[in-house]
């Protein structure tokens, strides 16, 4: 669209539009209003132009845009009227300090409330024990009405403006969003936009025949269309069923279901599904979520003979939700979830889209650097691929609620000389326990007979050889277990990025293998890692002679040190070269602080040598901050089995201009 035309008609639309917003100001008799609409027009003015031109470009021909251009904006200064006056308060801060999310003092958590502390009421008396973790960021997994039995742990969402019944009610929700952030804890919760539970309002209406509720999916008569779509897409869960289209006997046709046959997707191409879930969206920042994960963010938008993920359009939705909550709530954030190549996962991440995204690439190769114990990939993948947009973060994990899937770029691998391919199926073998010598107790996940593609489920610790080293009753693997765990830590903490602890790990929470014997839960693998809470497990984090005190102490002193460093501020971070094949480094820095990190990846002890050590800027000696000791880095740097080191380092006599 031509920039000329955009300028003049957003502004002519703009101005036939604003008197329609009388009706909506004027309802409110309340005193304060002519300010709320004043405040509401200047970020209306500052963001329309941007807004118009991407709903033109998504919904402008359809005959009745204007009516939908129009139902939009009301429904966006409905939302703005009312938000709560503590939430503009917010709103004012975050527009003073939009980049406050990158501070490392940033720390998430993700839970699931019901396997936590049973429900809403009680996650309040948890408070303390996050703020002990240093947490600042609060994901709880999906807890709005679902239906009975499998709901894929909540992501098939029945009513977005209900709590479940057995996690609470919508205003336990709202009250936990406020103590929450009276305890400096942002709170996070999924937008699972990408479709609904068959047992949403929408859904049923569609069931029961509604023409314009069955435009909110994508329903056909027979099999053709399915069929030309199915040519070019991919099964997501192909050990539980083929095919992305479910027959539904009740309206007697064939729904797209991209996850499982209860999950209806929804129709972006429908402007009223938009703006159905503008309202939605705005409804959730409304109750005081701060950050909204953005679920499954690949698969929003449809064309025939594609893939139907990554397409242009699915941005456009994105980049158009982020407007909307820009005039209506800008406080929120959005995070992306794209578990995908990853050279589409950046694409998602920027200011005007999503400000955070999981970093699914460092997830999956670090367990790839740890089960081949060589970091070459992870070191070149690090080196191209880290680099976000300004005020964007990533989002770093070691693992979540989800299964590992091996989502690197053959090139990448091929250029250090992997065979992409064959070390896939290595991976997964590894990881299964399948690997002769294999250290790992995970569990595979999806196998896809047609491609051979497989994901892999496990705990952390269990992925990493406690579950096995336990089991055999062997200190020796018991204690490389917990130091390997904890090498990984120390890269997720000072990376760059949030880095998210899925609560359980900090104590080294091992595989759950009851899910098996639950008809609900035992074709979905990712079940072994959503286990009920065992607290007796916490009381240990006090007793220094525990496993879980060891975990829990390292990462809480961990998590303490990186608050305090500068330079673990959101940011640049710079692969180095270690010379040495095991060894992970890379360099954090502001103009007063220089961290050069390095980590083993090795069971045996390590070195970097001397030369390496001034290539990356060390200069006489240097203190590893972990354990406060100086070190004298004009010699090689010893590293133990799974060492690993935050070293500041003091200016090299000859480092003139580098820094
Ligand atoms: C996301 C969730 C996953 C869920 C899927 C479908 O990938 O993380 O758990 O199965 O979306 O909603
Ligand atoms: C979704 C699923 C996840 C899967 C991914 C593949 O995110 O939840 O399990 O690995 O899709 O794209």
């Amino acid at each position: 669209m031509e920039a000329d035309w955009i300028d003049h008609h957003s502004k002519k639309s703009l101005s036939r539009l604003l008197p329609r917003l009388d009706d909506i100001f004027d309802s409110r008799p309340d005193t304060g209003v002519a300010h709320r609409r004043q405040a509401f027009e200047e970020r209306l003015h500052r963001h329309w132009k941007p807004l118009f031109r991407l709903l033109v470009n998504l919904y402008g021909w359809h005959y009745d845009f204007y009516y939908h251009l129009e139902q939009i904006l009301i429904s966006t200064a409905r939302a703005w009227l009312e938000r709560p006056e503590v939430l503009k308060e917010l709103d004012v801060r975050r527009e003073e300090n939009p980049d406050w999310f990158l501070s490392q003092e940033v720390v998430g958590g993700v839970l699931y409330v019901d396997l936590f502390s049973d429900n809403l009421a009680r996650l309040s008396d948890h408070i303390p024990y996050f703020e002990q973790l240093g947490l600042t960021y609060l994901h709880l997994m999906p807890l709005f009405a679902m239906p009975h039995g499998d709901n894929d742990g909540g992501y098939a969402v029945s009513d977005y403006r209900a709590v479940s019944p057995d996690i609470g009610t919508m205003d336990q929700l709202t009250e936990l969003a406020q103590v929450l952030r009276r305890a400096g804890i942002s709170l996070v919760l999924d937008f699972v936009f990408n479709h609904t539970s068959n047992e949403h309002v929408w859904a049923r209406r569609a069931q029961a025949g509604d023409p314009d509720y069955q435009e909110y999916y994508f329903l056909f008569p027979d099999r053709e269309m399915p069929d030309r779509y199915e040519r070019t897409l991919r099964d997501i869960f192909p050990s539980l069923r083929r095919g992305c289209f479910t027959w539904h006997e009740g309206c007697r046709k064939w729904v797209w279901t991209t996850f499982n046959s209860f999950q209806w997707d929804l129709n972006y191409s429908n402007p009223d599904v938009f703006r159905a879930m503008a309202e939605e969206m705005l409804f959730l920042a409304n109750h005081g979520v701060e950050v909204l994960r953005l679920d499954a963010v690949a698969f929003i938008w449809k064309q025939l003979g594609t893939s139907c993920e990554n397409r242009p359009e699915a941005h456009m939705v994105i980049r158009a939700f982020n407007l909307i909550a820009r005039i209506a709530a800008p406080a929120l954030l959005f995070k992306s979830e794209a578990i995908v190549h990853p050279d589409e996962v950046i694409k998602y991440v920027d200011r005007h889209e999503c400000q955070l995204s999981y970093n699914p690439l460092l997830m999956a190769l670090l367990w790839e650097a740890v089960a081949t114990r060589e970091v070459k990939l992870l070191a070149r993948a690090m080196q191209s691929r880290s680099r976000l947009p300004d005020g964007c973060s990533w989002a770093n994990y070691l693992r979540c609620h989800d299964d590992i899937g091996w989502t690197f770029d053959d090139l990448d691998a091929a250029q250090v000389g992997i065979d992409p391919v064959g070390h896939r199926r290595f991976l997964n073998d590894f990881y299964t326990g399948r690997f002769p010598g294999s250290f790992a107790r995970g569990f595979p996940f999806q196998f896809d007979p047609d491609s051979g593609d497989q994901r892999v489920c496990g705990t952390l610790a269990s992925l990493a050889g406690l579950e096995k080293a336990v089991e055999e009753n062997d200190p020796q693997q018991i204690e490389t277990a917990v130091r390997r765990i904890n090498m990984l830590r120390s890269i997720i903490l000072s990376i760059g990025g949030i880095p998210l602890i899925y609560l359980g790990e900090e104590w080294g929470e091992l595989n759950d293998y009851t899910f098996l014997s639950d008809p609900a839960k035992a074709s979905d693998a990712r079940w072994i890692q959503r286990s009920k809470k065992k607290w007796q497990s916490r009381e240990k984090l006090n007793d220094p002679s525990t496993l879980e005190w060891r975990f829990f102490d390292e990462m809480f002193r961990l998590i303490k040190l990186r608050k305090s460093l500068p330079a673990f501020y959101n940011g640049g971070m710079e692969v180095v070269d270690t010379d040495n094949p095991h060894l992970f480094g890379y360099i954090r820095q502001t103009a007063d602080q220089h961290l050069l990190i390095v980590n083993n990846f090795s069971e045996s002890p390590q070195t970097m040598s001397a030369r390496a050590l001034r290539a990356c800027g060390c200069g006489r000696s240097s203190t590893n901050l972990v354990t406060a000791t100086v070190l004298d880095t004009e010699s090689a740097l010893q590293l133990g089995s799974y060492g690993f080191v935050w070293l500041e380092c003091s200016a090299p006599a000859d480092a003139g201009g580098r820094r």
